[in-house]
């Protein structure tokens, strides 16, 4: 076995052989019926190496990305999601052939690629990530006066690294960032320090060991003061905050700083943090917050009223829902915001301000049937809508009235057995629903079907609150 095997690997160390049928090119998608271009065909990320130069005076960003990855199939070619021009792509050490429209990348080895073979793609880019746009002609990267910050969803690798940018296809990531004296670069994960480069510019080196999706790998480049810390759990806390909040930096502070506490809270709900690192990342440069993996951002603008920890219980709920175990497609969106909209009241339930049934009361009586609102359908929002308020809000409603017809223990149960079984992985509202009748011995399609699937305001039987 051991010596066939070895003869396996030496006809096999270029680009395979391809015995069977014909090569074909990979898909320019992964075939999500919102975005058919996301995500390529053909095969696997296992890591990004990005590592890249970015000057905040200029915005242009110079970029050399390592991709470790595996066929799927036999490939005579494949493609790369970016929108940056390339300069060279190389497979396996070979230099490859490359054209690109509207963030699809090409490649074109001089040889074709046999399946299930390693491949080692080094891309070599440049440009002003600012004056790049998609396909629909949008621009998501966030210029700052002093910096920069990739954060956005569904889209945002695209703007400074090349990749299968679908949340099904998962990896792990080395960033490291060169970017001017004393200015400050964040990525995921664990820090690895800084080195000083030749010209007198710095390195920033970033870790991220657990599975992460394209979309929430981040960028925070600019000014930033940054706060190192270990939580009660032994993990690494980097925080950082913009040198220039203004009059909510204070409230932005002290709600960020709870991020251990809010984990561990989140544990006694969800089961373990799921990843190596926690922290969290405030800035005036954007108008949302975003779950970045282990690193969330938010925007100074949840903070006008003084300490705001319910975006900080969201965010990190998203960890779970929405970063271990992430959408199988971007339809699927209620499984991300439903819930974590959701772990909102169960914090606030927490810290005494309200129980989750309450809370939920409250959301349900605040809009008449005639309000829109209602009309809205969860659980098939159509691209561009999957941050419509409705699937925050009658989605966290849903999860309320699943959990009124379950009872606690079967909840609770569902939830943990949800991230255990589909850690790191992607899921489907079938596959919850599925999971929940499951463990509960209860039909739940019905349930379902009013709260996701169907317009019109549930009634208040259908929500299953006990009459006050
Ligand atoms: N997932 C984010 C949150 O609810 C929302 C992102 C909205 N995206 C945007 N580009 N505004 O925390
Ligand atoms: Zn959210």
């Amino acid at each position: 076995m051991a010596i066939v095997a070895t003869a396996a690997v030496l006809v096999t160390t270029l680009f395979g052989t391809s015995a069977s049928a014909a090569p074909t090119p990979g898909a320019a998608g992964v075939g999500d019926a919102y975005y058919p271009n996301d995500g390529n065909g053909g095969y696997d990320v296992s890591h990004y190496n990005i590592r890249i130069t970015y000057n905040p005076a200029t915005d242009l960003l110079t970029g050399s990305t390592t991709i470790l990855a595996r066929s799927t199939q036999e490939l005579s070619s494949f493609n790369l999601d970016l929108l940056l021009p390339i300069k060279s792509v190389r497979v396996n050490n070979f230099l490859a052939r490359t054209s690109a429209t509207a963030g699809e990348v090409t490649v074109t080895p001089p040889a074709p690629i046999g399946n299930n073979q390693n491949l080692t793609i080094v891309v070599q880019y440049e440009g002003k990530p600012t004056t790049v746009r998609d396909a629909k002609g949008a621009n998501y990267w966030k210029k700052t006066p002093d910096g920069a910050l990739a954060v956005d969803e569904p889209h945002i690798a695209q703007w400074w690294f090349p990749s299968n940018d679908h949340p099904t296809d998962k990896a792990t990531y080395d960033v490291s960032i060169v970017v001017p004296q004393g200015v400050e670069a964040l990525s995921n994960g664990t820090f690895a320090g800084t080195t000083q480069t030749l010209n007198g510019w710095v390195r920033w080196n970033w870790r991220t060991t657990s599975q992460q999706a394209t979309y929430l790998a981040f960028l925070a480049i600019g000014q930033y003061e940054i706060r190192s810390s270990t939580a009660p759990n032994g993990q690494p806390v980097i925080n950082a905050y913009g040198e220039d909040l203004g009059a909510n930096g204070s409230a932005a502070r002290a709600s960020i700083e709870r991020t251990p506490e809010v984990t561990e809270f989140l544990e006694t709900q969800f089961g373990p943090y799921p990843f190596e690192a926690q922290g969290g990342v405030a800035s005036t440069g954007l108008n949302f917050a975003l779950e970045t993996q282990t690193r969330p951002v938010y925007s100074t603008l949840f903070f006008p009223r003084g300490a705001n920890t319910s975006v900080v219980a969201h965010e990190l709920a998203h960890q779970w829902f929405g970063d271990s175990v992430s959408v199988k497609k971007w339809r699927d969106i209620w499984l991300n915001e439903g819930f974590a909209r959701y772990s909102e009241w169960l914090w606030a339930e927490s810290q005494a301000e309200g129980t989750a049934a309450e809370i939920a009361q409250f959301y349900y009586d605040r809009r008449p049937a005639s309000d829109p609102f209602w009309q809205f359908i969860v659980g098939e929002p159509g691209a561009g809508n999957e941050f419509n308020g409705a699937v925050y809000d009658r989605g966290a409603l849903a999860v309320h009235a699943f959990r009124n017809a379950v009872g606690d223990e079967a909840f609770f149960e569902t939830l943990k057995r949800w991230q255990a079984t589909k850690k790191y992985s992607n899921g489907t509202i079938e596959e919850f629903i599925a999971l929940a009748e499951r463990i509960s011995g209860k039909p739940l399609f019905a349930l379902f079907q009013t709260w996701l699937f169907t317009a019109g305001k549930p009634s208040p039987a259908d929500l299953g609150n006990e009459a006050p």
